[in-house]
């Protein structure tokens, strides 16, 4: 793996406010990552860094081997499009993704062969003379990217360049980017708040949050093994629990959560030494049965507790349950809604619940 950009200490400081905090990370040749985070978090100010529109105010940035730190933006081979798109309204189509090439001064004929093809890319062919306002959202998002793609860059940016299209569009550009982004092999680093999104698209997420990257990994990893409670929390729903130390054998340790719930849990997922931490479960990890009479409950086998249903949404595909354990602990869990043979749930309902000790991720206690 060899880095295409590399952040080494980067800190941002706009007056005493610091935006971006000594990151250090790499980002890999042909991946498409992304910087997913709360808004204010810095995921605009760490592209700008990447782009050159702003300088380190310590700390240096490289691209492809090289050190870019002063280097202008049209100095570095990189390309961004902005969550405005930016597009020049009195310019046609062709006129807007030839600009840059312009700029260059790329012969008029391999300029035209340029363009004719990146429009080719994004569909767009057969709209050269429109002008920006004669086109719907979608076209003229496809047309910043054509702007950008063009140069040929070996670095893309993308900052929230989905934000301004409706769902189905977005959800549509957004498998359409990442086909792109695989035929092309560009690098491309991506901007969003919008955890899903982030998921559906990404090689390796980073959690961005205060001017850091909390966790940096591929969307499973994010997701099944989030490393701190704000990437837990962050990304998908979680429950989570505070955990106290009541009993360590050989290789388990046995804990009381919130509320009261005891959990038994493999002795190495355990922070050696912690008499608290935090458990962070997903819905969808809590297994859970309808329980026809008590005789049916499993009783003595670890991590199986009755609960009684307090709520049920419908959700069409899943039913999203709030349940409050025997023990007093409240907790959320989805099912999908399977089929019409499987078990229906309503609130009031007492439902034996089942939990895999691997699907307990344990995060640090704060
Ligand atoms: N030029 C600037 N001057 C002062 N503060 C700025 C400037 N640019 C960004 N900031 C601040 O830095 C923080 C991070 O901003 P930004 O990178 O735009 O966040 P995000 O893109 O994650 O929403 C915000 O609190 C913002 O107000
Ligand atoms: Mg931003």
């Amino acid at each position: 793996m060899s880095a295409m950009v590399e952040l080494r200490g980067v800190t941002k400081r706009f007056g005493g406010f610091t935006a971006v905090n000594d990151v250090s990370q790499q980002i890999v040749g042909g991946e498409f990552l992304t910087l997913l985070g709360p808004s204010g978090c810095g995921k605009t100010t760490l592209l700008r860094l990447i782009a050159g529109f702003e300088t380190p105010t310590a700390g240096s940035v490289w691209i492809d081997g090289e050190d870019v730190t002063h280097l202008p933006p049209y100095r570095r081979p990189v390309n961004q499009v902005f969550q405005s798109y930016a597009l020049f309204p009195h310019l046609t189509v062709a006129e807007n993704v030839g600009f840059g090439l312009r700029m260059k001064q790329v012969g008029k004929a391999e300029a035209a062969a340029r363009v004719g093809e990146a429009l080719a890319l994004v569909s767009l062919t057969g709209l050269e003379t429109r002008r920006p306002h004669q086109l719907s959202g979608g076209q003229r998002q496809r047309v910043a990217l054509a702007r950008a793609l063009v140069c040929r860059p070996k670095v893309l940016l993308l900052d929230e360049p989905l934000s301004a299209l409706d769902a189905k569009l977005r959800r549509a550009m957004q498998l359409e980017l990442k086909r792109l982004q695989r035929q092309l092999g560009i690098t491309f680093v991506f901007v969003t708040h919008d955890q899903e999104e982030a998921l559906t698209m990404s090689d390796r997420i980073a959690i961005v949050n205060d001017g850091r990257i909390e966790q940096l990994g591929t969307a499973h990893e994010i997701y099944h093994r989030p490393a701190t409670r704000f990437a837990a929390d962050f990304v998908g729903e979680a429950n989570l629990l505070e955990a106290r130390l009541l009993l360590q054998d050989a290789d388990c340790v046995h804990v009381a959560v919130t509320g009261g719930l005891e959990l038994t849990l493999p002795l190495a997922a355990w922070p050696a030494g912690a008499s608290v931490a935090l458990i962070a479960m997903r819905p969808e990890k809590v297994h859970v049965s309808k329980l026809k009479s008590p005789a049916d409950f499993p009783a003595g086998a670890a991590n199986i507790f009755e609960a009684r249903i307090e709520e049920e949404i419908f959700q069409g595909a899943t039913d999203f349950l709030v349940l409050l354990t025997a023990a007093g602990t409240r907790l959320s869990a989805v099912v999908a809604n399977e089929s019409a043979l499987g078990d229906i749930f309503h609130a009031g309902d007492r439902v034996s619940c089942g939990l895999h000790a691997d699907d307990l991720v344990i995060v640090p206690a704060e």
